[in-house]
């Protein structure tokens, strides 16, 4: 087997990993990655893996991208961002791709999705399966585009031949994977009266430091790292198509994360923070990211073992020690100055 795979948004966070899983993978011969910024794949250590620049909302790129391929990998979108930005990258571009891989008649299809699919309700089950319904929340524009696009996916796919593994990822961290610190500071710079002046005194009086408000939410990681091998498993054709949930093993909470960036963290209630969401919700026009403040104010936990059984799943990685990976890569490069 020699497999030729056609990789969309290989130069993002969970990207780099994965190519990185191709060049290692034996069943894998060559691969071919398509991202809009300029990008050196020599530069970047790889030797099967080929770049060229190209968009996901021009469908003769992705044409191009997928022709002869044996699997394609649909990694593009836009994570943050207004509803209607991101909605014409992540629905119309998404689309593209799935009607491309489908048109370009390649075997396989692997598309990140998301926990965020299931959506953020008090009464989903715990701890998720990938049985429940992916319905999203209206109300989280990430959430209801990545329900619609799991939608959109099977409505493209039907009557085709394609198998399509769809993978429900919680945040993903690790070195190379710093989103979630990066966040978690802007949302605690946000509405800061004096951030320049904080900035300076940050390190040296620990007072000013910032207090997130912790609803003891639990929340759990998958290191990029070992996303890449679920979804190079998928590549490679094991287990069978369909959906599978990703979470390294444990959880952590807002205080852990406090804690691994020298922050501190106050107890509130659960109900002040679910409230503080729906009005964050409302709000979302002078900041589009408060939306985000939903993911945190209702516990989404899931089930992993239809991965590791299926698919032979082994994360290396647990919620601590993913968290501990991705603030000591946040502090080395002066993210958190
Ligand atoms: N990171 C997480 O915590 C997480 C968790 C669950 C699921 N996921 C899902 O996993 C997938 C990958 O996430 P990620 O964390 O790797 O995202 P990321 O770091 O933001 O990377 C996004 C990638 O998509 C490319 N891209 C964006 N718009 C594009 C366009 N119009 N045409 C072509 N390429 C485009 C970007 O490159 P250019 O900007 O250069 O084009 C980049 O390579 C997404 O679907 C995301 O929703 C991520």
């Amino acid at each position: 087997m020699s497999l030729t795979v056609a990789v969309t948004g290989p130069t993002g966070e969970i990207g780099g990993s994965l190519i990185d899983a191709l060049e290692a993978s034996e069943a894998v011969g060559a691969v071919r990655g398509m991202a809009r910024r300029p990008f050196d794949p020599v530069a970047a250590g790889w030797r099967k893996a080929t770049y060229q620049r190209g968009d996901i909302l021009d469908r003769g790129h992705l044409t191009a991208l997928f022709e002869g391929a044996d699997v394609a990998v649909h990694l593009a979108f836009a994570i943050f961002g207004d509803r209607e930005e991101t909605r014409r990258i992540n629905l119309e571009g998404s689309r593209n791709a799935f009607e491309a891989a489908v048109d370009a008649g390649v075997e396989r299809l692997v598309y990140a999705s998301s926990v965020a699919a299931y959506g953020f309700h008090p009464d989903n089950p715990q701890p998720l399966t990938e049985e429940t319904p992916a319905l999203g929340s209206p109300s989280f524009y990430y959430s209801a585009q990545k329900a619609e696009l799991e939608e959109a996916l099977d409505e493209i796919l039907a009557g085709s031949e394609l198998d399509a593994y769809v993978f429900r990822p919680c945040i993903v961290a690790g070195p190379r994977a710093t989103m979630l610190i990066e966040q978690t500071v802007g949302a605690a710079r946000l509405g800061d009266p004096v951030p320049l002046l904080r900035r300076h005194v940050l390190e040296r009086i620990p007072l000013l430091k910032p207090i997130l408000p912790d609803a003891g939410v639990p929340l759990q990681l998958v290191h990029h790292d070992d996303v890449a091998t679920a979804m190079a498993a998928a590549v490679e054709g094991r287990g069978q198509p369909g959906a599978y949930n990703l979470a390294g093993f444990g959880e952590i909470g807002v205080a852990d994360i406090a804690a691994a960036l020298g922050w501190r963290s106050v107890r509130v209630p659960r109900p002040a923070l679910g409230a503080g969401s729906a009005i964050a919700g409302r709000l979302s026009f002078v900041n589009p990211q408060l939306e985000w403040a939903t993911a945190l104010a209702t516990p989404v936990i899931m089930d992993t073992t239809k991965a590791r059984s299926l698919l032979g799943w082994k994360p290396r990685f647990d919620a601590a020690e993913t968290l501990l990976q991705t603030a000591v890569s946040a502090r080395e490069s002066g993210f958190l100055d």
